[in-house]
């Protein structure tokens, strides 16, 4: 029968057969399940011929980019962390069409990524967190060409560097991925996350998107989540995020009258994604959540609550 021991054992073992003695493996990670585990499991068989790479496109959630570059390190992971935040922003300026803004930041996130693999010698293999659900089902697309695996792909870089694809994660389902990852010792942080888009809050910034509203977003965003995992409801929630809309309203503060930005909490259960209903969370958490952006970050003087479900809304606003 299936166990998570198994799978590694017998995986380290293939993979340890397949990938030459002197070849050298790279692989984009994310700080998602998937690659995170896929990294664990080629470390595991390879050690440091494994060389991740972890792109900071400016637009990942507070903080997120040193955290999880210090949990792989912690891993003894061989990773580069590439902050190209400022080459995102720069190929984002200007942009408001979603599907625009996601083929900037794809092909911005393959540019950088190209550039980091050249410079591993001897690399003869790309690895990929693919899973099976990823492999049978053509999954939801939001725009030509734009896949939710956007983020996983890397154009046509075997291609050009001559690489091989290595999936080992290929035949796993998601529970069993998170099993495996265990097993690895893969922590909780990483292994129990929500699922994060590619595009990150790029596409939870509605319009265009410069490094102000980016920080704005991303201490909203935070308020958010951490009280979500404080109140212990962060593992009853699917998928959850805070949306910056486009739209300025009026508000008092002491004597004053503001005119500032609107944000929208979306939280939602789900099974896959494929369908969505909004979470219900209690109205106290609500209102502690929404008291806590509109006191603590300047510049959000009204916070509003998505009750759609999906479909006909997506999870996404954009
Ligand atoms: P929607 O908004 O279509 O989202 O209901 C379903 C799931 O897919 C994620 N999502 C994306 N993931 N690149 C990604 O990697 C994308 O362009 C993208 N668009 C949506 C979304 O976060 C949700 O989990």
């Amino acid at each position: 029968s299936w166990t998570p021991d198994h799978f590694v054992d017998s995986a380290v073992e293939a993979l340890q057969h397949t990938i030459g003695p002197d070849d050298q493996v790279i692989l984009g990670l994310s700080g998602g399940v998937d690659s995170s585990v896929a990294a664990l499991l080629l470390h595991r068989a390879i050690g440091p011929r494994l060389h991740g790479i972890f792109v900071d496109n400016g637009l990942l959630r507070k903080d997120e980019f040193e955290t999880v570059l210090k949990a792989y390190e912690g891993l003894g992971l061989n990773v580069t962390g590439v902050n190209a935040a400022p080459e995102f922003y720069a190929a984002l300026a200007g942009i408001s069409d979603p599907e625009g803004k996601r083929k900037a930041i794809g092909r911005t996130f393959i540019e950088v990524f190209d550039r980091e693999a050249h410079k591993v010698q001897g690399a003869a293999w790309l690895a990929q967190g693919t899973i099976y659900p990823d492999v049978i089902e053509s999954v939801s697309v939001k725009g030509p060409a734009v896949t939710i695996k956007s983020h996983h792909n890397v154009g046509g870089l075997p291609e050009k560097m001559h690489l091989k694809v290595v999936e080992p994660l290929r035949m796993l389902f998601k529970d069993e991925v998170r099993e495996v990852g265990a097993a690895l010792g893969l922590p909780g942080e990483i292994l129990n996350r929500h699922p994060f888009p590619g595009p990150g809050l790029g596409i939870r910034i509605l319009g265009d998107i410069t490094p102000e509203k980016v920080d704005l977003l991303q201490r909203a965003d935070a308020v958010f989540v951490n009280l979500l995992k404080e109140h212990d409801l962060y593992q009853h929630v699917w998928q959850a995020g805070a949306m910056l809309l486009p739209v300025q309203s009026v508000g008092v503060m002491g004597d004053e009258r503001t005119y500032e930005r609107v944000v929208a909490l979306r939280a939602v259960t789900s099974v896959d994604g494929m369908t969505a209903d909004w979470a219900h969370l209690p109205y106290e958490f609500l209102a502690e959540v929404s008291n806590k952006i509109i006191n603590q970050v300047r510049g959000i003087n009204r916070v509003v609550y998505d009750i759609s479900s999906k479909p006909p809304a997506t999870i996404e606003w954009e």
